[in-house]
């Protein structure tokens, strides 16, 4: 209860980021080591989207590339258009997000609310995956719609600088003190803001990456992935693997054992990605030395998986028959 209390902030943009990083001390009782998880579903939107998606948008409007009436088009597997719509909504901008069917009907119905028009890819490009039919689709959407924009979260240098923010707050909160960041990656705009920011400012963080088995980025077989979120179907514009120390992949399984991890352990319920980055510290516990400092990006909140991760006949017809879960 020792929090302090905050002056009224000016508006719904306002309380984007600045989440609180949270100590964890009975998720891995058997580490010597501290880990703390930050908490990113405490954005308005409920994702670490929230912060890229604010970054993209203000710095068009900034630089007189979008105004208010325009239409604003993009590709997202979910939390990215969630920030986008609550963002575009807040500034009068129209958005039409390409989403695939990865995304869960949860999200849908809250694109629905905040008034985004949605635009469905059904079927996967040839190579590539959903992700090139995605981008094919924003494409002709931006061919057709005059005046239309594309914010392009995968290319745009101002998803990486959102992120600078979201890991000087991290080394603030512990005093410089931060031996590993865990980051679940896709477009890797978070893991390399994270990653550049350790390096401009000299610490020692090392930057472990948590990819999907069956995603691409570090040029690793393609293949079938049922939890949206973390992954990609297509190489990362940002990774730089230099600023990188190492990457753990974790499965759909290890995501779903990590976020029932999470929860039982420490009452966070929390969405794929931070299960994904949950199992990949256990996985990377014989290298994590006595009394070290870990954070965890917790990137989403866990209601969007009510029907999936939070429920076992969904585990069970799509990912294992044998794990059980309590909730
Ligand atoms: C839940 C979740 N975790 C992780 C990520 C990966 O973030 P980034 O695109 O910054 O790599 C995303 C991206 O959409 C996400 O939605």
């Amino acid at each position: 209860m020792s929090r302090q209390i905050m002056p009224p902030a000016a508006n719904i943009m306002d309380v984007v980021g600045n989440t609180p990083l949270v100590h964890l001390p009975r998720l891995y009782p058997a580490s010597k080591a501290e880990y703390y998880g930050k908490l990113e579903a405490l954005n308005p939107g409920g994702s670490i989207k929230d912060r890229t998606a604010l970054s993209l948008i203000l710095d068009a409007i900034r630089k007189g590339d979008l105004k208010s009436g325009q239409t604003v088009v993009e590709s997202s597997s979910g939390n990215m258009a969630i920030g986008l719509a609550q963002t575009c909504l807040y500034f009068g901008l129209h958005l039409i997000v390409v989403v695939d069917p990865m995304i869960n009907k949860h999200t849908l119905k809250i694109l629905r609310t905040y008034g985004a028009e949605i635009s469905h890819i059904r079927e996967p490009a040839n190579e590539g995956g959903y992700l090139e039919a995605r981008l094919a689709r924003v494409k002709e959407l931006l061919e057709k719609i005059p005046d239309s924009f594309w914010p392009d979260q995968y290319g745009n240098r101002k998803n990486p600088q959102a992120h600078l923010q979201t890991m000087h707050e991290i080394v603030s909160s512990l005093d410089g003190n931060l031996d590993y960041l865990f980051a679940a990656t896709s477009t890797c705009g978070t893991l390399m803001g994270c990653a550049e920011y350790i390096k401009y400012h000299g610490y020692s963080t090392k930057i472990i990456a948590v990819d999907a088995v069956g995603s691409v980025i570090f040029n690793k077989q393609a293949g079938e992935r049922k939890i949206p979120g973390h992954g990609a179907s297509r190489p990362s514009a940002f990774l730089n693997l230099d600023l990188i120390h190492d990457v753990i992949h974790v499965n759909d399984l290890d995501c779903v054992n990590g976020c029932k991890k999470l929860l039982e352990s420490e009452a966070l319920l929390c969405g794929g990605s931070s299960g994904a980055v949950v199992s990949a510290v256990d996985k990377y516990q014989h290298e994590i030395k006595e009394g070290a400092t870990c954070a965890l990006i917790l990137c989403d909140r866990g209601e969007r998986y009510l029907d999936t991760i939070y429920n076992q006949s969904w585990v069970s017809e799509n990912i294992s028959k044998e794990i059980e879960i309590s909730v």
